[in-house]
């Protein structure tokens, strides 16, 4: 082969995160798999898209529009849904729309993060991410060649520590052009932002003139605790939310949608959007949007009602698994061999800290000896954070799946720990 394909960034590890959890449940198809962040089978129905089609064509029907044109046709590169999102967004999240033309309605959370560096990073400058951090927003940014720069997750959590980080890249002459951030339930370590971190990022981004990414791809799924409101909520200026359907409808739709920064003064990123789009998947399927437009108006715009049977379930499905955690390893007198874990409020993961490095190689040996596949959070994360670390996931696993992958994990840490 050419040289030319030798050593490229597609070789770079970020690029395989969705591949390695893949193929590890295919190579283990005996394993119990706490690994995949995917939403519980269990909650997929397929009779949503009936329901969602039918109630679109006759909200369709009662406007000038044609159905034929609007779901048959190319449609608008923005999309046909903006306004019904808009709506949308002000009843569940109170976030004002002053001008639906600032949604961009996408194929999921990974063309509004696309369409957006593509909009903001013209002429280079540094995307802030938390460290380990999503790898949708690393891979892509690595792919449009985005210097990222991270900050590990304690740090990312400390306003203070945070604008020492910004000064610092600032002496140096850098300029940064954005920060990523989950605001509720990160991925992968399920920790969130206080109310008092969101104004600081606000204030931060305001002072040394960045943006904020927000993803809020699990804020529907909280289990305890009252609501945060997002930072878009609180000041839209500075933030486009990077919104997606996978979890809070499903993702075999590939739904989603950027908000773009709003106020007054606030340069206008419609037009830039639209024509990094208009290149890269023309529209939205119409189909997908009409289901999700037709969902949310026979849902009186709220998706709340819907998720909830999926909130109780993940709520007991967390509870489980954190029982399990305290049954198979209570605390041992010598700290060093302590397992622990965290206490998300909500999301899909807990992330546990072992007494040993737990890598790319001890997930193979694990999946392979003890049959339970479990992702290292490290995986995440473009430094040497998290080595420890391992995110087990409880959304697609049954209780009784849980009980078993723990007691199975607990077996093989015993093992190492020999
Ligand atoms: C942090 C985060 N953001 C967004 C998404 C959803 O992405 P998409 O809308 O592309 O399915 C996920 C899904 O795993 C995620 O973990």
């Amino acid at each position: 082969m050419s040289s030319a394909f030798e050593k490229t960034i597609f070789e770079d590890p970020t690029l395989n995160v969705i591949h390695l959890l893949n193929s590890i449940s295919n190579e283990n198809p005996e394993a119990i798999s706490l690994a995949s962040g995917r939403p519980d089978d269990e909650q997929c129905d397929p009779s949503l898209i009936d329901k969602g089609l039918a109630s679109y064509t006759r909200y369709v029907a009662d406007t000038e529009q044609s159905v034929a044109t609007l779901l048959c046709q190319y449609g608008k590169t923005a999309g046909i849904i903006n306004e019904i999102i808009a709506e949308h967004l002000q009843r569940d999240e109170g976030i004002k729309i002053l001008n639906p033309e600032s949604i961009v309605v996408c194929m999921g959370f990974q063309e509004a993060a696309t369409l957006t560096l593509l909009s903001i990073f013209e002429g280079g400058g540094i995307l802030l991410v938390p460290d380990p951090v999503f790898s949708g927003i690393t891979g892509i940014a690595k792919l449009l060649k985005i210097k990222i720069v991270p900050v590990p997750m304690n740090t990312f959590l400390d306003p203070s520590a945070l604008r020492k980080v910004a000064e610092d890249l600032e002496a140096r002459g850098e300029n940064i052009k954005a920060l990523y951030a989950i605001s509720d339930f990160s991925n992968p370590t399920g920790d969130s932002l206080s109310y008092e971190d969101r104004k600081a990022l606000l204030a931060l981004a305001n002072e040394k003139n960045f943006f904020i990414l927000e993803d809020n791809a699990y804020s529907y799924f909280r289990y305890e605790g009252d609501k945060i409101p997002s930072m878009k909520s609180i000041d839209s200026r500075r933030v486009f939310l990077l919104g997606s359907f996978s979890k809070s409808i499903f993702p075999g739709l590939r739904m989603g949608y950027l908000v773009a920064p709003e106020g007054a003064g606030v340069m206008s990123f419609s037009s830039r959007l639209c024509k990094a789009k208009s290149l890269i998947t023309v529209n939205t399927p119409a189909l997908c949007q009409a289901v999700v437009g037709g969902l949310l108006i026979k849902n009186n715009y709220s998706l709340k009602a819907l998720n909830q049977p999926r909130v109780l379930s993940y709520t007991k499905k967390r509870n489980c698994m954190i029982d399990c955690l305290e049954r198979e390893f209570p605390l041992k007198a010598d700290s060093r061999k302590n397992v622990t874990w965290n206490h998300p409020a909500g999301g899909f993961f807990i992330n546990v800290q072992l007494p040993f490095s737990f890598e790319y190689f001890e997930m193979c040996e694990c999946a392979k000896h003890f049959k339970v596949i479990v992702f290292p959070t490290s995986l995440f994360s473009l430094t040497n954070e998290a080595v420890t670390q391992v995110r087990l996931s409880f959304s697609n696993a049954t209780e009784s799946e849980i009980k078993q992958a723990i007691g199975r994990l607990r077996a093989y840490i015993e093992f190492r720990m020999q």
